[in-house]
């Protein structure tokens, strides 16, 4: 029996050791799948004076976003998932109004984060009831474990109410896949004036309207055509229809006008006046066409 066991014994031992090594090793941080949710947390503030909150070990508080009525759930991302979300915060109670007036009057930023890379199951879960905290593996402070998100929320303070712009964009830059794949690079949010400000008092609530965008590396694709931005291809068809309309007006008042004038006062001297003129009606012609380049070329 024991002869048999024999050859495959080593292999199962290493396989237990394996094993054991596995359990104890920390959790190894592997990247993003596509569809994956990141909770985005935020700093927690005081309400007086919109200062940060530090907890006892002097680490800056994180807490979750606010909940949307949507879901039931704090705002999340979906790894390289391009989509609106909306997420109505239910109730603006007196201290999240008094956070939205410093946000909106530029007092403090909305400052967020979400994981650069999947965090540990247990951390996750925490991730979503209590917030983020930087010693998620003990190892101390962690910088690169997280992406800062600021939410740039604008709008106007007015005496009794707010008007909010609650549309924002949000852009996140995932690194380059050949590089670290999943891992997330770079995020901002920042509100857009699609539609009128919201009108907000104590007690309504906040639809916020998050349109996701996700870009495969830190470069932003130029998105611009219109005006002064790349030539188009009506742009070019412009460019030679009037080049080609100047060219046959030049042509059609030097054959008409100029040549017959020029043939009348110099008749006399035949044969190097008409050589001239015509010589210089060629380059004329270019003129017209070209668009003001013939100058340079005269003889
Ligand atoms: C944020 O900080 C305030 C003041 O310290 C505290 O009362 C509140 O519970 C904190 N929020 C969360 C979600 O922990
Ligand atoms: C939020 O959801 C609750 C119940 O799910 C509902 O009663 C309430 O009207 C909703 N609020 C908004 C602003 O949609
Ligand atoms: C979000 O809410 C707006 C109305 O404010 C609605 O038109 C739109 O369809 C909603 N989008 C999603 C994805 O639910
Ligand atoms: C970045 O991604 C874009 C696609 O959005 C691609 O066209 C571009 O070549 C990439 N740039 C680099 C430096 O890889």
């Amino acid at each position: 029996m024991l002869d048999r066991l024999a050859p495959i014994l080593p292999l199962s031992i290493a396989f237990l050791v394996t094993l054991a090594a596995a359990a104890q090793e920390p959790f190894v941080q592997t990247g993003y799948k596509v569809g994956q949710t990141i909770p985005v947390s935020c700093l927690n503030r005081t309400i007086d004076t919109g200062e940060h909150i530090t907890d006892e070990s002097g680490q800056l508080s994180y807490i979750p976003f606010y909940t949307c009525n949507e879901t039931g759930r704090p705002f999340e991302l979906l790894f390289g998932v391009e989509k609106d979300i909306n997420c109505t915060v239910d109730f603006i109670d007196d201290p999240f109004f008094h956070l939205l007036e410093f946000y909106v009057h530029n007092d403090a930023p909305l400052t967020c984060r979400i994981p650069t890379k999947p965090l540990p199951p247990s951390a996750l879960k925490e991730a979503f009831e209590k917030g983020t905290k930087d010693d998620t593996d003990g190892q101390g402070a962690l910088s690169e474990v997280y992406t800062p998100m600021i939410v740039a929320l604008t709008g106007t303070l007015q005496l009794s109410h707010l008007h909010v712009s609650t549309s924002l964009n949000v852009l996140v830059h995932a690194a380059p896949q050949s590089i670290a794949p999943g891992t997330i690079a770079a995020a901002t949010a920042y509100s857009i004036a699609r539609d009128p400000p919201t009108r907000i008092v104590i007690g309504d609530s906040l639809p916020l309207r998050f349109s996701v965008r996700w870009y495969p590396n830190t470069s932003l694709p130029s998105g611009w055509t219109g005006v002064g931005g790349h030539l188009t291809f009506s742009t070019l068809v412009y460019c030679l229809i009037s080049a080609g309309a100047s060219a046959a007006i030049c042509l059609a008042y030097f054959r008409g006008i100029e040549l017959p004038r020029r043939l009348k006062s110099h008749g006399k001297d035949r044969l190097g006046g008409v050589e001239r003129g015509s010589g210089l009606g060629g380059y004329g012609i270019a003129n017209g066409g070209f668009g003001g380049y013939g100058p340079g070329k005269r003889d």
